[in-house]
């Protein structure tokens, strides 16, 4: 079965992601809105998490309801995606953290990893891959690939600003996995920049241009 496809057109991501758009924007008021967008993406990407049945007393009566079933593991692709993690865990305190380091060789546009650690648990967790910008494809096409080797099977994709390109390459390799993002943009520039994009996410989190 073909994983989803989930566009968010919605009014506060809208203007959430007009603050980060704007190239004056500065680093706290991007990282904060960067967070604040995963913290609301959060809530429709983990709608179809596994449940169990509970039996709890409320001060009135015995009551059976469902709590959330099942680890879940945040993998924030480096550097960019861990802009998106605290967003998440003010969500789901519980989830677990694991890490793929991931960069674009600036000339031929393919990933190159540099780290990688998870938890032990991950063939059985729920796996968000998160990582702002999906140009190409190529590094979240390549930390699926990674996680897949690691044994992980149910692995969601959430991501800020992509293009047809990118969500192309990952629906072509990995189609069982529901992207999530908050924006379609246009296209890429010659140097595999989205357009109009934020510019270099990375740079813009943590100040290094
Ligand atoms: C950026 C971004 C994504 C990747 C997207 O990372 O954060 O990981 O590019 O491009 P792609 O879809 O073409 O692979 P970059 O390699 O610049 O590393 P950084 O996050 O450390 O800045
Ligand atoms: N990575 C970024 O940070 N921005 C882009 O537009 C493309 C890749």
């Amino acid at each position: 079965m073909s994983g989803k496809l989930v566009i968010f057109n919605h009014p506060l991501m809208t203007h959430k992601l007009a603050i980060i758009r704007n190239e004056v924007t500065n680093t706290k008021d991007f990282r904060e809105t960067v967070s604040e967008i995963a913290n609301l993406m959060a809530y429709e990407a983990t709608r179809n998490l596994p449940v169990k049945e509970v039996e709890i007393k409320t001060p009135i009566a015995v009551s059976k309801t469902t709590m959330i079933d099942g680890d879940i593991v945040i993998v924030p692709i480096l550097r960019a995606g861990l802009g998106m993690v605290e967003g998440i865990q003010r969500l789901i305190p519980q989830a677990k953290v694991g890490y793929v380091g991931l960069a674009r060789n600036e000339e031929t546009l393919e990933p190159e990893l540099y780290y990688a650690k998870f938890p032990t648990n991950i063939s059985e967790a729920t796996v968000f891959v998160v990582d702002p910008m999906l140009a190409t494809g190529g590094s979240c096409a390549k930390a699926i690939e990674i996680l897949k080797e690691k044994g992980a099977k149910n692995i969601i994709y959430m991501g800020i600003v992509g293009v047809d390109e990118g969500i192309n390459k990952v629906r072509g390799e990995h189609p069982d996995v529901d992207i999530f993002l908050a924006a379609k943009d246009e296209k890429l520039n010659e140097k595999g920049y989205i357009v109009p994009g934020l510019g270099d996410c990375g740079d813009r989190l943590f100040g290094t241009k």
